[in-house]
Order: structure tokens, then C-alpha cells, then sequence
């Protein structure tokens, strides 16, 4: 088990420095999927992930010395330019949780600003880009500070594991391409503490491999993945999930590995289809897929059918679809998208996505900062 409470990164009190720090960091569409957690933010199975590129969340924080000293976690929160008192109540419990790992967290007047670069109400959930970019972004204030985090391996190992406390998903957006989080026999160093790459064991195939997110429907989900997750303790197909997880990880690395598409469609087909069929054998059971989302599945297999081309789907914990396909069909793929799967969208919404570049830190201006 890793551990990295700290007590001596604190600062001298009569030198706090004055200064941001600011990190983009992309969410991840997972394809084998992590439903179940115990302890501290531990996944029950382990789970594979496709770092995107154009969704992602910017993250600004701006750091002086407190006014006057007083314990615990002093911040100011903007989303888009505007105060957002619900969120900022949740960083502020999520830091106070991580300040035995940061305690100079409580010696700084932080003011921080976020921003998504997708639609704010686009149904997308974004725990894994911003929970990913507030952790980047403390690493790299504790490596200013303190010169502890030099060596990029041990930086995006310990970015994730402060991530996962965050959100589990948002463990695996620190590494472009494609990344594992849960312990595991068939990966080396995997842990359920953070996130390992996946690296050169992904097929060069998949470096430009497409996920379009149709937004069937905004807004928030009926029932949270926190509740969701919550669920599975009594779910009583939950033991042979988390069994079957193991075959399917097998299966999913040669996939990868191999550049099979068609391979790969299926598993996270099966997957996503296994996401919901927890949701509807929980108790109370629940159902987050629309009669859009099953008509979009519907074309989207007879369009298979139709041509043999490599068009497969996913879904996240919610009614939007995620569109799987390689850079060779993008053109067939775009126009049966435009002719034929955007009138079930809401407002004909839809996010262009690609596996992408994992997350970077940037020098920008941040809207309202
Ligand atoms: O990171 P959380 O706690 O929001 O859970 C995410 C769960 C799924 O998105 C449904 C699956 C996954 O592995 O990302």
C-alpha cells in the first residue's frame, strides 16, 4: 500500500509565496468499466480507459498567503467567470481530505477557475477532467514548493492517486492514449491506488481512434455514480461481474494490442450494455438509457449490418452515446451520423472526439481569471 501523508510539506510561515499554477486535463471514456467501490475510493475490478482530447477541463489556481491564519481550507471558486457555491463546497471538503498528503494546502488563500471545453449542460460528466486537473494542479504547487516531484513517473503517479480521491475515473485522465487503474496480474505495476499507461502495449491504430458523444439528453443524471456505486454492494449479480471482468480484461489487451476494432467494438459494446444491466438489477433499480439511446443503438447495428465497417457504440452512466470507430471510415461514419443520428440528439448536439494526448500544463488566460 502507498502512502504519501506528509507532514513537512508545510512552508515557512514568513516567506508564503505568491503564484498559479494552471492545468487542461482531458476526461476518459472507459471501456472496460469500473462499477463498485470499497474502502477509500478502491475499485472492486479493474478498468481500461481512452483518454479523450477535445473534452476536457481547464483549471487555474492562484495561490498568496492567508489574511489571517486560521485552520482549515480557505477558497474561492469561479466555473465559467461565476461563483459556484455548489462545487466550491465540494473542493473545499475534497482538499481538506487530502491535507495530511498537502498540508500546505492550509497555510494559502487559493482562488481558483475552472472551465469545460464542452457545453456546460452537456451531459457530460466531468469529474474526470476537473477532479484530473485540480490533482495535476496541487503537484504541481508541491513541486514549486518543494522540489519533491522532479521525476515525471513519480509526479502522474502520485497526480493519480490524488485524482482517485477525487473521482476513481479521473485516476486514469492523467495518461494520454489509453490507461489502466485496478490491481491486476495481467499488467505490471498496475495498483488500486492510481493509474498506470498503457503505452506502447496500445496498437498504433488506435493513436487516431474516434468517440463522437452524442448528447441525447443534458442536464443532470436522475441518480449520481456515487449512488450508482453505492449499489452494487447489494447487487446480487455483482460478485460475477466482478469475475467476469478478469476474462475480459484478457481479451481486451489482445485487442489492443492486435489493433482489432472490430474486437474492441464489441467488448465495449458488451461492456456498456453490462454498465446499465447493473443500474436495472440494483435495488431500487434504475434506467438511464432514453428511447433515443436505443433507437441510436438500433441504427447503429443495422448500419453495421449494412456496410461490415467497424462502427461500434459505447455508453457512459447515462443517456448519451459514444460513437467507436478508426480514422479510415470518418467520412461514411460522419454522413450517417449527419443523416441519420442527429435528429435523436437534443438540439442536434454532438461532441467530435479522438483518443488524445493526455493532459497539459498550460499558460493561458482563463475566461473571467
Ligand atoms: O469516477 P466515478 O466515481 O464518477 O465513476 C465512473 C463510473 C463510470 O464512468 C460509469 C465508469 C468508468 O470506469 O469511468
Amino acid at each position: 500500500m502507498i502512502d504519501y501523508t506528509n507532514s513537512k510539506l508545510l512552508l515557512d510561515a514568513s516567506n508564503i509565496p505568491v503564484g498559479e499554477v494552471v492545468w487542461r486535463s482531458p476526461s476518459n471514456l472507459a471501456i472496460l468499466k469500473y462499477w463498485g467501490k470499497h474502502g477509500i475510493q478502491l475499485p472492486n475490478n479493474p478498468s481500461l480507459s481512452m483518454t479523450l482530447q477535445n473534452a476536457y477541463t481547464d483549471t487555474v489556481i492562484k495561490y498568496s498567503p492567508k489574511e489571517d491564519y486560521a485552520r482549515g481550507i480557505d477558497l474561492d471558486f469561479h466555473f465559467h467567470a461565476e461563483p459556484n457555491e455548489a462545487f466550491k463546497a465540494k473542493i473545499i471538503s475534497y482538499f481538506e481530505s487530502l491535507l495530511p498528503i498537502f498540508p500546505f494546502l492550509e497555510q494559502l488563500k487559493l482562488d481558483i477557475h475552472s472551465g469545460n471545453s464542452f457545453p456546460h449542460s452537456s451531459g457530460i460528466a466531468s469529474s474526470a477532467s476537473s477532479m484530473s486537473a485540480l490533482a495535476l494542479c496541487l503537484c504541481t504547487m508541491e513541486d514549486q514548493f518543494f522540489g519533491t516531484l522532479e521525476e515525471d513517473t513519480a509526479f502522474d503517479q502520485k497526480a493519480s492517486y490524488v485524482a482517485r480521491l477525487g473521482s476513481g475515473s479521473a485516476s486514469r485522465s492523467i495518461f494520454p492514449g489509453m490507461a489502466l487503474w485496478g490491481q491486476t496480474g495481467q499488467v505490471e505495476g498496475s495498483s488500486d491506488y492510481y493509474a498506470v499507461p498503457l503505452g506502447d502495449r496500445m496498437h498504433e491504430g488506435f493513436k487516431n481512434y474516434h468517440d463522437d458523444i452524442l448528447i441525447v439528453q443534458s442536464g443532470e443524471k436522475s441518480v449520481s455514480s456515487r449512488a450508482g456505486h453505492g449499489l452494487m454492494d447489494e447487487n446480487p449479480y455483482a460478485p460475477t461481474r466482478y469475475e467476469q471482468t478478469k476474462k475480459t480484461l484478457h481479451n481486451l489487451l489482445a485487442v489492443i494490442d492486435k489493433g482489432d476494432f472490430e474486437g474492441f467494438g464489441k467488448i465495449a459494446e458488451a461492456e456498456a450494455m453490462t454498465l446499465h444491466a447493473l443500474m436495472m438489477t440494483s435495488n431500487p433499480p434504475y434506467l438511464l438509457m432514453d428511447p433515443n439511446t436505443l433507437a441510436i443503438i438500433k441504427k447503429v447495428r443495422e448500419y453495421r449490418a449494412e456496410t461490415k465497417q467497424p462502427l461500434y457504440f459505447s455508453l457512459d452512466a447515462g443517456p448519451n452515446v459514444h460513437l467507436l470507430y478508426p480514422e479510415e471510415i470518418i467520412h461514411d461514419v460522419r454522413l450517417f451520423i449527419e443523416e441519420e443520428l442527429l435528429s435523436f440528439c437534443e438540439e442536434g448536439m454532438m461532441i467530435s472526439d479522438w483518443v488524445g494526448e493526455g493532459p497539459e500544463e498550460i499558460d493561458l488566460e482563463v475566461e473571467g481569471s
